[in-house]
């Protein structure tokens, strides 16, 4: 175990996924674990995962973990797809604890401000300058804002209103498996919710995550926007490296 090794944990509504991380070129050392969420999501049954995960690889170190939430400060401030019982939970003080760390060891981060993270250092160094952000289109969606690589945490981006809707609901890659959307009919809607976000912030750069970026050569084409997109580089394992990256920023490790 080196200086440049790091560790990652990302919590989703269906799977919680950790591993060890190389920080010097962000990739995961070895095979992630990953457990199913536990039903409910509670906190504690949460941490639970997280700890048997950590102790599977024997880390010891400082650890990174994502939540499908606004955090700040270690407390989560809202719940997506996780118990509600997360809000006002702090969530860095409850991991720290389970794994019997210093407080100060776990950093409690954003799902997508991860991703972005993850992403700004190892995938698309292009986003390092400007106005940049990082939408992952899954369930929700969730952003990441940079200026100049710098993290604006914790933008909701996903939300924003768009014909009367919480963008979300009409734009997540979710939208288009449940309403059997073909490529076309959903890049509609997503060049929607683009053009709003970018008439509100103008962005330099849109970097496009998720699980759909895999297939990004059958809708980025199709978009009707201003702002140069472009997938993102890092899949699957996007939150874990950047959790990692996360810890390393924090722990200064
Ligand atoms: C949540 C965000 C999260 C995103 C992706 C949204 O519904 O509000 O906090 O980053 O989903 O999981």
């Amino acid at each position: 175990m080196g200086a440049a090794r790091g560790f990652g944990v990302d919590i989703g509504g269906s799977g919680i996924k950790g591993c060890e991380v190389d920080l010097e070129v962000g990739a995961l050392v070895g095979d992630r674990v990953r457990i199913p969420t536990p039903a409910p999501s509670t906190p504690d049954a949460v941490a639970d995962v997280v700890a048997e995960i950590v102790t599977r690889f024997g880390w010891t170190g400082p650890v990174g973990v994502t939540l499908p939430a606004v955090v700040k400060r270690g407390v989560a401030h809202s719940a997506a797809n996780i118990h509600k019982s997360w809000i006002g939970t702090d969530a860095a003080a409850l991991f720290a604890k389970r794994l019997g760390r210093a407080a100060d060891d776990v950093v409690v981060l954003n799902d997508a401000d991860a991703a972005g993270t993850a992403e700004i250092s190892f995938g698309r160094p292009e986003g390092s300058s400007g106005v940049v952000v990082l939408l992952t289109f899954g369930t929700g969606i969730g952003s990441a804002l940079f200026l100049d690589g710098r993290l604006v945490p914790n933008t909701e981006f996903g939300h924003l209103e768009i014909d009367g809707h919480d963008a979300e609901t009409r734009a997540a890659a979710s939208v288009k498996d449940e309403k059997d959307l073909s490529w076309e009919e959903w890049a509609h809607r997503v060049s929607r919710y683009v053009r709003g976000l970018e008439n509100l912030i103008w962005p330099d750069l849109i970097i496009a995550g998720g699980g759909v970026s895999k297939k990004a050569d059958k809708w980025l084409p199709l978009l009707d926007v201003r702002t140069k997109v472009v997938p993102a580089q890092l899949r699957n394992d996007a939150g874990i490296v950047g959790a990692a990256v996360a810890a390393r920023q924090v722990t200064g490790g």
